[in-house]
């Protein structure tokens, strides 16, 4: 009989305690959740990286902010689209409180697209709706991205990092049209939205 039981590892327990080996048994169960929520996280991580091309910015390229305008790669002159010797294009611009210069950014549908541009000011965002686009823009680094637009259109293109009193009001955009369009570009000239 159990009253007469000797040993205290073998007395039935009273009643509401759970035996140690269902102790156990649970949370070996919810250990093997856990670790299951922790695989689905990071597979969602690993498969919109690589099949939405999500990756963290890694360009590092400092430039004086000073002396942008006085020439080099982001001097005027040098703003806009270029075409490069490889059928790709290279967006270069610049933001400043509180505007993108050029403010309108225009591209060729289906082809490679590369943005560099550097902050003149404060830190500013680069945001291109409904694509991989968004980058901050701090100055005295270079920032690029790479894309890709497969659908013509026009695309908005916001200051997503508070910059001042008058972010609310940067924004630019990008105007996608035909490839065919850049066939006449040599890989002196740039292309905008105003002489296209
Ligand atoms: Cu520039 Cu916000």
């Amino acid at each position: 009989m159990a009253e007469t039981e000797t040993n205290p590892m073998r007395r039935p327990l009273p009643d509401g305690i759970v035996p140690e080996d269902e102790v156990t048994r649970t949370e070996d169960r919810w250990i093997a959740v856990v670790l299951g929520m922790l695989g689905v996280m990071m597979a969602v991580i690993v498969v919109t990286g690589v099949t939405n091309a999500l990756h963290p910015p890694s360009n590092v390229e400092v430039i004086d902010p000073t002396t942008l305008h006085l020439g080099g790669e982001f001097a005027e002159s040098n703003f806009g689209t270029a075409v490069e010797p490889d059928g790709s294009v290279t967006v270069r611009l610049i933001a400043e409180q509180y505007n993108f210069v050029p403010e309108c950014v225009l591209v060729p549908a289906d082809t490679p697209v590369k943005f560099r541009l550097t902050s003149a000011d404060a830190i500013h965002g680069l945001l291109i709706v409904g694509t991989n686009v968004n980058t901050m823009v701090i100055p005295g680094f270079v920032a690029e991205v790479r894309t890709r637009f497969d659908a013509l259109g026009d695309y908005r293109m916001p200051c997503d990092e508070f910059c001042g009193v008058g972010h609310q009001g940067m924004w630019a955009h990008v105007n996608v049209v035909p490839k065919g369009r850049f066939a006449h570009l040599s890989t002196t000239e740039r292309a905008s939205c105003v002489q296209q």
